[in-house]
């Protein structure tokens, strides 16, 4: 007997929040570390090609990888990271999964010689996995810097890093996520041949990068580029000639870069989502506009930290401060589960901290609006003159 189908309910959602602090779309602000926040009009884009991608008749998620429609897409998809990112011809521009969890042993897996060692800078929970993984390869890995025993709570000078003698290449994190320290500038490498390798996993294209000084930087979609399931790297082309042979297919730079980043099936829609981010950030004026956006938002909710009188202790050292992620901590672990449940309840949701750190955590990826920003601050003088 065929069964009877059953219609699957769907509860419809309120298109807007009834809480004190909303966006300009009627939804709360969110603070998360990733999956993150995206514009509005992002997600607009993402409903309409859900239904029906470019009048193909199939909405985005049930398309094809390897069909007309997904090829165009995949080809424009790394033809906008390249103009947003100003990356030079000789890099190639692939889509992997695994998160940049994966690209802790994907990198010295392909790209750390038997007989060489790579250095490593510590200034993250996320830097400490990379070393970690990276010590099953290659002759070694070098701590060049780590800034454990002081709680990671600054970027190290330059003379405070001390290279080994002849690297293969110098891993460091970009920004870190989990305790607000960010790199202003990338570190120079040791002059005998070695290069930067980047996980840039929270906060590419949150400024100007100059790849050029770069071998290869890896970030996952879900902060600056889209949604989560993919991983973008950016990697040289004489790296990946010359990357070790005795790879598992799947995880070799030289197999994305012949299968054009779908070896097998892609996380498609993660991929489709930064073809939709990157124009996004064009229509915001690019590199340069969100640089100076981040700056304006972080200066903002920094300005309530730095005006509290001590009630919110930021983490990280002042100079070494980042514009992505802000941490800190109030006097208690109580007032802070209020702090958190009473913002969240005003429509400021995903401030917790990372399990390794607890306090809080906020979060302003390029996505994240100045108004929120505004809000937080505002929220924050209230609560501290309510409970200081
Ligand atoms: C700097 C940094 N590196 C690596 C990771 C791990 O990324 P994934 O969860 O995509 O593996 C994160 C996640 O937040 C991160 O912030």
């Amino acid at each position: 007997m065929p069964h009877a189908s059953t219609p699957i309910a769907i509860p419809a959602s309120p298109s807007t929040t009834a809480s004190r602090y909303h966006t300009a779309g009627g939804r709360a602000f969110n603070f998360n570390a990733g999956p993150s926040i995206l514009p509005e009009e992002v997600i607009r884009t993402f409903q309409g090609d859900m239904w029906n991608f470019r009048g193909s008749g199939l909405g985005i998620l049930e398309h094809s990888h390897r069909d007309k429609w997904f090829d165009e897409l995949l080809f424009e998809t790394i033809d906008l990271v390249r103009k947003v990112g100003s990356i030079p011809k000789n890099y190639h521009i692939l889509f992997m999964t695994g998160g940049s969890s994966s690209q802790n042993f994907i990198v010295p897996y392909n790209l750390l010689p038997k007989s060489r060692t790579a250095d490593y800078i510590d200034t993250d929970f996320w830097s400490s996995r990379s070393i970690e993984d990276a010590r099953q390869f290659g002759a070694g890995v070098h701590v060049a810097f780590t800034g454990k025993s002081e709680k990671y709570t600054r970027i190290p000078a330059a003379s405070e890093i001390s290279y080994s003698e002849n690297p293969a290449y110098v891993h460091f994190t970009s920004n870190n996520t989990i305790y607000g320290t960010q790199f202003r500038t990338e570190p120079t490498p040791p002059s005998n041949g070695a290069y930067l390798v980047c996980d840039a996993c929270s906060d590419i294209f949150s400024r100007p990068i100059d790849f050029s000084k770069y071998g290869l930087v890896y970030a996952s979609v879900q902060k600056n580029l889209g949604i989560t399931g993919a991983t973008l790297v950016v990697v040289r082309d004489d790296l990946v000639q010359n990357s070790n042979a005795d790879v598992p297919r799947m995880l070799q730079y030289r197999t994305m870069v012949k299968e054009e980043s779908r070896p097998n099936t892609p996380p498609h829609f993660a991929i489709y989502s930064a073809s939709v981010m990157m124009r996004w950030i064009l229509s915001q004026g690019g590199l340069g506009a969100m640089e100076k956006r981040n700056q304006e938002k972080a200066a903002v909710i920094y300005g309530a930290l730095d005006g509290s009188a001590g009630f919110y202790r930021a983490h990280a050292e002042k100079n070494s401060r980042s514009l992505m992620n802000i941490t800190f901590r109030l006097a208690t672990e109580e007032l802070e589960a209020r702090f958190l449940n009473e913002a969240a309840a005003a429509g400021l949701m995903g401030m917790k901290g990372h399990r390794a750190t607890g306090g809080c955590r906020v979060s302003i990826y390029n996505a994240f609006p100045i108004e929120g920003c505004r809000a937080l601050a505002e929220f924050m003088g209230e609560f501290a003159r309510k409970n200081g």
